[in-house]
């Protein structure tokens, strides 16, 4: 049985707890949040932009509001950290200081430093360190990663992204709107699609961004769309939060090949289509589960098994950060940034 406490109890953190409850494997022995009314006994359900949200019942859980007493306190193998971004790496290097194996959401830091802080901690503690890219688990991508390894679109021509949601407003202090806290969309919400094309195809030449902002201030993070330079297919992602309010959350795909489309979107029904260049279009069987359960199931395993992650290391969770400095440097400048 892995034991673990959460820190940040707001959307994901919640998300986080409810998977685990359904998990034979796992004991969620401690949450922790500085805001008392979210590890209360009943804490109310905090909603996002994807997944369900309920009330929580916390009863059985030992209950803080300073990450420090509970690593004093509990016997943890795991803490899941899911506080803002800004507070990555302070809360994941306290956790692999402590002895326990640590997940810390996405991004990994708000910057570069941030997660060389943590991979370094790691690295000291000899702890595993995870960091929730949960788009490689979701099982429409994994799908998508999987014929593109195998062949199955044949030679590549495009690769389209897309990630658009309305402001998001849930957050605790309304941190995630504030870019020095979060990096705006730009590192918050199009990083998802920046780590998946740098899990399928390896980092680009290059980028060439353009972005703009509708409600921030400073550099511009509302809304980007980045061309990745490859050699010899086109690869798009466009992210951004400044949509109105009543538009839905959208997460989407088109990946052409000479073989066909696999075209995939939340606003589609059915979601996902494969049009083969020949014959006639059909959904292609995914995985069952959300790339959250599929995540968390992966890393319990590792930590069971005594393996490290392989799929995503720390290493390929900082170049996604490092992408997308390099895609705010070229929105600013408006030149092709070349990547090392
Ligand atoms: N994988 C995804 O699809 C996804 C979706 C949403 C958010 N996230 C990531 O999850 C993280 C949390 O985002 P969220 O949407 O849950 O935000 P949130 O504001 O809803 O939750 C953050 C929680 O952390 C708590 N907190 C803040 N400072 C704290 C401290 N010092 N000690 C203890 N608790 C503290 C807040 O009170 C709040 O409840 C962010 O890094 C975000 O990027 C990932």
């Amino acid at each position: 049985m892995i034991r673990i406490g959460v820190v940040g109890m707001g959307f994901m953190g919640q998300q986080h707890f409810s998977i685990y409850e359904g998990m034979d494997n796992v004991e969620v022995v401690a949450v922790c949040d500085k805001n008392p009314t979210k590890v209360a006994e009943a804490a109310p359900s905090v909603g996002g932009n994807i997944g369900e949200a309920t009330e929580l019942d916390l009863s059985a859980q030992a209950r803080y509001v300073c990450l420090e007493d509970m690593l004093e306190k509990e016997e943890l193998d795991c803490v899941d950290v899911c506080v803002p971004t800004y507070l990555h790496a302070e809360m994941t290097v306290a956790a692999l200081e402590a002895g326990c194996h640590t997940i810390s959401e996405k991004p990994m830091g708000r910057s570069l430093e941030d997660c060389d802080r943590m991979i370094a901690a790691a690295e000291a503690a000899g702890r595993m360190l995870f960091i929730a890219q949960c788009v490689r688990f979701w099982p429409e991508y994994e799908l998508l990663a999987d014929m593109i390894s195998r062949g199955g679109l044949g030679r590549l021509a495009s690769v389209k992204f897309t990630r658009q949601s309305p402001p998001a407003t849930w957050a605790e202090d309304g941190w995630l709107l504030d870019p020095r806290l979060s990096g705006g969309a730009m590192l918050d919400l199009h990083i998802h699609d920046v780590d998946f094309i740098l899990s399928v195809f390896g980092k680009p030449s290059a980028v060439l961004a353009r972005a703009s902002n509708l409600f921030s201030t400073g550099e511009k993070v509302d809304h980007i769309i980045t061309s990745y330079l490859y050699d010899d297919f086109i690869c798009v992602a466009e992210g951004g939060w400044a949509m109105p309010g009543a538009f839905p959350f959208e997460m989407g795909f088109q990946a052409l090949g000479e073989q066909g489309l696999l075209d995939f979107s939340l606003a589609n029904d059915p979601m996902l289509t494969f049009y083969p260049s020949d014959g006639e279009p059909y959904t292609p069987e995914v995985a069952a589960g959300t790339g959250y359960e599929r995540e968390l199931a992966y890393f319990v395993q590792c930590m069971e098994n005594d393996q490290p992650p392989e799929r995503v290391t720390p290493q390929s969770a900082r170049e996604s950060v490092q992408v997308i400095m390099a895609e705010q440097q070229s929105a600013e400048t408006g030149e092709v940034v070349q990547l090392d």
